[in-house]
């Protein structure tokens, strides 16, 4: 295929995903989720918003200095400091990239930024001027395209050409555009400016509408190169174009999509486990390509038609986006080796002391749970990942709960390498839990969301907790799994905790004035 016909997947799980209430990452989160998107292919990793905080500053710069393969961007908003320090977050990529965006609608010229079209076409020329003088590589965008009259889209999109931008970006930032629209826009710019083949154009859709990637694929019918989109759709509100869902459409539909994607589908797998972990964004089951029911047959005439033939109703088989056939049963004799040999086949790779700390609470679980289902291990991994270096850990817990009342939680956790413990009544067992975990460490966060289910069928099964805690106008989400649904609570609130902590220092993205 020519040149033309490479469509370049610019990822932004770490930037326009990370920004979704609740789905902060720590920074080794973010690293580990950078790396599988570089292996997988990914064109271009958005790596954070360097001059939101310090840490997400140090988020971009490091991913950058650790990339092999993909370029590396931050975004910026149309000002100086915001372009300098994208352009030093990315100075060690091997290939970096600054992207910088500025509103163009009429409705947020009015009302967030209170400038007119003049003036915001002399800021498109002064900051993408501004980072073209540090680096070859830039990215921008107009915010709101969709809502943008086209004729002023035409001179905002012209004067970011003339200013040096080499890919421009027509995001629909409210997701209302429809597939019809969005590739007309795209037509109509690149007829309508005379330089519009010295740049890359860019869709970016958000799914308010549920039509984020479907305006993706029409906005390359209509003559764009690049799609901006995130693992498992993450995303503020609706979320964002799925990324497993672009590859898999272009790969499944080559024949009517014939464009080159250099992702490689069987990451899709891991990626999506990896960041529904970290993000604590559960992956709805039947979500496309990565939810649990994706590839699973119930209805007697479709097993039927399957167990004839597979592509009577299978459009793609689950080993090519990266689920592999069951084929080792778990249970409490089994050993290291096996246990490796399951993670690998669930599409986990962790890290020995990851893995150490994994084994040893399967062997547990094993000990309680006649049948260790894949699911289980799912859980029980996801928790590993999601609480790898946490400052609070939860030790022991005995609850004593029944119609007598009051219930009581006897719990001790670590804090920082020391042990605390605490004995606390409350309004039911979960209350007396987490009324402990405040005793220990007392903050004002306020509980949000509290959500049990279970992981698989059985009375012995492990039941999973999602808890979100939400302080000072910060969300952050945390997950915990085991038989005690009770420890599962404790170990979701404590992981929400600790994300709460960890952003404690660290202002909102949304707290960022837009120019
Ligand atoms: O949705 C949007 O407009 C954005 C821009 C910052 C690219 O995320
Ligand atoms: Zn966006």
């Amino acid at each position: 295929m020519s040149g033309q016909d490479h469509v370049f997947i610019f990822d932004t799980t770490l930037r326009d995903g990370e920004q979704s209430p609740g789905a902060s990452m720590t920074l080794e989160e973010k690293l580990q989720v950078a790396e599988i998107l570089d292996e997988m292919g990914v064109d271009i990793i958005e790596a954070g918003f360097p001059i939101a905080s310090n840490g997400d500053f140090e988020a971009v710069s490091e991913i950058a200095k650790r990339s092999k393969r993909s370029v590396i961007t931050g975004l910026a908003r149309a000002i100086h400091a915001d372009i300098d320090r994208a352009g030093d977050a990315v100075r060690h990529a091997e290939r970096g990239r600054i992207h910088t965006f500025v509103s163009t609608s009429p409705i947020h010229l009015e009302h967030q930024m209170k400038k007119t079209e003049a003036q915001v076409l002399d800021i498109i020329t002064d900051t993408v001027t501004r980072a073209r003088n540090l680096i070859d590589d830039v990215e921008w965008s107009a915010m709101d395209a969709t809502r943008t009259p086209i004729e002023y889209l035409c001179r905002c999109v012209d004067a970011a050409i003339r200013a040096g931008a080499t890919t421009i970006n027509l995001p629909d930032t409210v997701g209302y555009a429809t597939p019809d629209e969005y590739k007309a826009m795209f037509e109509q710019i690149r007829e309508n400016v005379p330089d519009a083949d010295k740049a890359i154009f860019s869709v970016h859709c958000h799914n308010d509408l549920g039509l984020a990637v479907a305006n993706s694929l029409s906005g390359v019918a209509g003559g764009a190169r690049q799609i901006e989109c995130t693992i498992n759709g993450l995303g503020e509100r609706a979320g964002n174009a799925a990324l497993e869902e672009i590859v898999m459409a272009l790969r499944t539909r080559s024949d009517v999509l014939p464009y080159d994607c250099r992702v490689d589908p069987k990451f899709l797998t891991r990626a999506s486990k990896l960041v529904s972990a970290v993000s604590g964004f559960p992956v709805q089951y039947n979500k496309a390509i990565v939810g649990k029911n994706a590839f699973a047959h119930e209805s007697g005439i479709h097993q039927d038609g399957m167990l004839k033939n597979a592509e009577t109703y299978e459009i793609m088989r689950p080993e090519d986006v990266g689920v592999r056939a069951t084929s080792l049963v778990m249970g409490k004799h089994s050993g290291r080796h096996a246990f490796r040999q399951k993670l690998e086949e669930l599409g986990y790779e962790i890290g020995d002391n990851a893995f150490e700390e994994a084994f040893r609470r399967f062997k547990e679980l094993a000990d309680r749970k006649k049948h260790v289902y894949d699911e289980d291990i799912e859980a029980l991994v996801e928790n590993e990942i999601a609480t790898q270096g946490e400052q609070i850990k939860v030790i022991a817990l005995t609850v004593i709960a029944g119609t007598g009342g009051p219930q009581k939680a006897i719990l001790t956790m670590d804090v920082d390498g020391k042990h605390e413990t605490r004995e606390c009544s409350g309004d039911g067992p979960v209350d007396a839990t987490f009324n402990a975990i405040k005793a220990i460490v007392p903050h004002e966060a306020k509980l949000s969301l509290y959500q049990v289910h279970a992981v698989t069928e059985g009375t012995d099964a492990q039941g999973e907790v999602s808890v979100r805690l939400e302080a000072n106008g910060r969300i952050s989400t945390g997950k915990g799994a085991d038989t005690d649904t009770l420890v599962a609570s404790a170990r979701a609130y404590v992981s929400a905790l600790n994300k709460l902590i960890a952003r404690q220092n660290r202002p909102d993205h949304q707290e960022l004035k837009a120019v």
